[in-house]
C-alpha cells in the first residue's frame, strides 16, 4: 500500500482521460541530483543567485563566470540519471491516447527515461549556440575556467537555454498552450509556478474548468487553483499514482 493518499476521483479521471498535459519543473529531476532554481546552492557557487547568472546581461558582463557556472551543470546532468518520477510519466504516456509532457527543464532527463512527445520550453543544456547568431555548434572545449568562442563567426558560446528576459522557442510554445487548452486533465509537478509564461498554462487550464493537479512538496501561486493538491516528493507520488492507475 502507498504511502500517499491518492484520491479516487482522480485515479478514475486519470484512467478515462483521453489528452494529457503535464509541466514539470525542477522539483521533478531533484530527486536525481540536479539542484533547482530556488534551493539555495552549496559549495563553490553558494555565493551567486541562479536568477542573476541566467540573463543575458550576467553573460555579456561576465561569460566566462556563466560559462562555468553552467558547465559545472551539465557536469551533473551528465552524472544525473532519471528517478522514478521521470519512469512513472514514461509509463502514463504509454496509457494515455494523448499526452503531452512540457518541461521547464533543460536537463533532458524526461527523453532519456523514454518519455516521447516532450516539449522543451527552456532549450537543452547540453547543446551549445554562439551568442550573436545562434550558431549551433558539436565541439568544443569543456573546461570551466576557459571561455571558448564560435568557429564561424567568433562570438562567445553560452548553452542553448532560454534565460531571463529571451523568448521562448515558439513552436514549442505554441505546442504548449495548445495542450493546455485542449487536454481533459493537467498535472503541474515540481514547479515554483513563478516563471512565466509556463506558469500560465496550468491557469489556462484552471479557466476552462478542467481538472488541476499539483505534485510539490511546497504551496505554490498555483495551489489555490489545484483540484487536486498531492504534497510529496515527485519521485514518490508520482510511481504511486500511475501505478494505480494502469493497475
Ligand atoms: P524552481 O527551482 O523555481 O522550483 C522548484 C520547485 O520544485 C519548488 O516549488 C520545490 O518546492 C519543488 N520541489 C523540490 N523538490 C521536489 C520534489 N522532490 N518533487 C516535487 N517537487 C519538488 O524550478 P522551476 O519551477 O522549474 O528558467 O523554475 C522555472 C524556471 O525558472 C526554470 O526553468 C529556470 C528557472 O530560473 C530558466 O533557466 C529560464
Amino acid at each position: 500500500m502507498s504511502a500517499f493518499h491518492i484520491p479516487q476521483g482522480l485515479i478514475e479521471q486519470l484512467r478515462t482521460a483521453r489528452q494529457v498535459a503535464v509541466l514539470t519543473g525542477a522539483g521533478i529531476s531533484a530527486e536525481s541530483g540536479v539542484p533547482t532554481f530556488r534551493d539555495a546552492q552549496t559549495g563553490l557557487w553558494a555565493q551567486y543567485d541562479p536568477q542573476e547568472l541566467a540573463t543575458r546581461r550576467a553573460f555579456q558582463q561576465n561569460p566566462q563566470l556563466v560559462w562555468a557556472w553552467y558547465a559545472w551543470r551539465r557536469g551533473l546532468v551528465a552524472q544525473a540519471v532519471p528517478n522514478p518520477g521521470h519512469h512513472a510519466l514514461v509509463t502514463l504516456e504509454r496509457f494515455t491516447p494523448h499526452f503531452t509532457l512540457i518541461t521547464q527543464n533543460v536537463d533532458g532527463l524526461h527523453a532519456q527515461a523514454g518519455s516521447q512527445n516532450v516539449i522543451e520550453l527552456h532549450g537543452n543544456i547540453k547543446r551549445i549556440k554562439c551568442f550573436d547568431h545562434d550558431h549551433p555548434v558539436d565541439h568544443w572545449e569543456e573546461e570551466t575556467d576557459v571561455q571558448p568562442y564560435c568557429p564561424v563567426c567568433g562570438s562567445a558560446l553560452r548553452p542553448d537555454v532560454v534565460w531571463f528576459g529571451e523568448s521562448l522557442p515558439a513552436v514549442a510554445l505554441h505546442t504548449a498552450v495548445n495542450a493546455a487548452r485542449t487536454c481533459d486533465i493537467f498535472l503541474s509537478i515540481g514547479t515554483s509556478a513563478l516563471v512565466q509564461p509556463a506558469a500560465s498554462l496550468p491557469i489556462e487550464a484552471h479557466q476552462r474548468r478542467i481538472t488541476v493537479v499539483e505534485i510539490n512538496p511546497h504551496p505554490t501561486p498555483l495551489t489555490p487553483y489545484a483540484t487536486y493538491v498531492l504534497p510529496g516528493p515527485a519521485g514518490e507520488i508520482l510511481p504511486a499514482l500511475v501505478a494505480q492507475v494502469t493497475q
